[in-house]
């Protein structure tokens, strides 16, 4: 199997793993950090960590860990199986969904995992086209008009990376009911909800042919424990999922289940931080785009937290994209999207006046670019 290189990952780990890192990290999509002292320093309890047998997990995850995974969503716990990151989970929904000739319907842009993944697993790639120019909606009528008599999968990204738009819940029920009718289930990668600008949209997890993938990496902020779902309800596939999962991984290490087990009980606790950070940052990100309008041009994002403007020259961004990552400023070339004229601007990871530089020195750099 000849992977394609995962060019995004690729950029992010040459500057936030180098010694130092990166100043200003604007090409992360995650929020602001948690270290595992501040997490436990949420609450009371003493013993959270001390008693966990460091063995293996259940193939579906500890019941405390579903409890509070199905309480956030709002569905029965039974429906959840943990998985390691969202990443997991979709690559056992691609697994399980294969067959000769098969494809799958995703958006475009995505994030670039969800074609490699679907290819490994033998599957095509049709894409529905999220235009810019139709503020990166997601519409039923397009994701429909992309599926064919092979298709074995649908899957919207709602908030969407890279574009932070967002799929009403009337639309993605349309969408969900109209797949039925093809036997197509649909997946929703929720993996940013419920981070959004304007009203708080619930969950797609109850929605009828619908399978939810989220995780604690985004909205949660907690990347490093590598916690993910999938939410389904229909109690067959479940069975063929968590039997993957037993395949794949055999299980979560305890110790992050026990952790991740601590933090969704106190989520609005980590929620409210990502909001109030994402919330104020946006707002700068607003001005600064103002003030660049007549070199970028952007849809601003209604969750999430990145966003996806875009040269209004059409040039390349991956060489401003280097030129600023050397004055210490990370954004991602949008290249790793295969758009590049783009460039993704993740804006809930540094603090307001840590994020007032880094956009000045943005600015900066873009007009000496310009002149160059
Ligand atoms: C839309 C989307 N889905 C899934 C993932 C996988 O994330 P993780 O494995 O950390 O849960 C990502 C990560 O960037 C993402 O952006």
């Amino acid at each position: 199997m000849d992977l394609p290189p995962f060019l995004l990952d690729h950029w992010l780990a040459k500057y936030q793993f180098a010694s130092p890192p990166i100043a200003f990290d604007l090409a992360a999509s995650t929020g602001p950090k948690w270290t595992v002292g501040e997490l436990l320093s949420l609450g009371t309890e003493t013993s959270r960590l001390d008693d966990v047998t460091v063995s293996y997990a259940p193939a579906e995850g500890s019941s405390a860990l579903r409890e509070e995974i199905g309480e956030f969503l709002g569905v029965d716990p039974d429906w959840v199986v943990v998985t390691t990151g969202a990443s997991e989970a979709l690559s056992v929904l691609l697994c399980l969904a294969a067959r000769p000739g098969g494809n799958v319907v995703l958006p475009s842009p995505a994030f670039p995992a969800f074609e490699a993944m679907a290819n490994v697993w033998g599957l095509g790639a049709r894409h529905y086209n999220m235009a810019r120019e139709g503020n990166y909606r997601q519409s039923a009528r397009d994701v429909l008009a992309a599926a064919d008599g092979e298709t074995v999968l649908a899957l919207v990204n709602t908030p969407h990376n890279p574009t932070g738009a967002i799929m009403s819940p009337d639309e993605t029920g349309t969408l969900a009911a109209a797949l039925a009718e093809r036997r197509v289930p649909l997946i929703v990668d929720e993996v940013y909800h419920p981070l959004y600008f304007g009203a708080r949209p619930p969950s797609a997890a109850s929605m009828s042919n619908v399978l939810v993938i989220g995780d604690m990496s985004k909205a949660l902020s907690l990347a490093g424990l590598r916690m993910g779902w999938i939410v389904d309800a229909d109690p067959e596939r479940r069975k063929k999922i968590i039997d993957a999962r037993s395949y794949f991984t055999i299980s979560s290490s305890p110790v992050l289940e026990a952790l991740a087990t601590h933090a969704l009980r106190y989520r609005e606790t980590l929620l409210a931080r990502l909001q109030a950070v994402a919330e104020e940052n946006l707002a700068a990100l607003s001005e600064h785009m103002e003030r660049v309008a007549d070199i970028l041009a952007w849809v601003k994002p209604a969750g999430g937290t990145v966003a996806f403007p875009w040269f209004r020259d059409g040039r390349d961004s991956r060489p401003f994209c280097e030129a600023l990552a050397a004055k210490g400023v990370l954004v991602a070339p949008g290249d790793c999207f295969a758009m590049p004229d783009h460039m993704r601007v993740g804006f809930a990871v540094l603090k307001g006046d840590q994020f007032a530089e880094a956009l000045s020195i943005l600015e900066g750099t873009l007009r000496e670019h310009l002149r160059e």
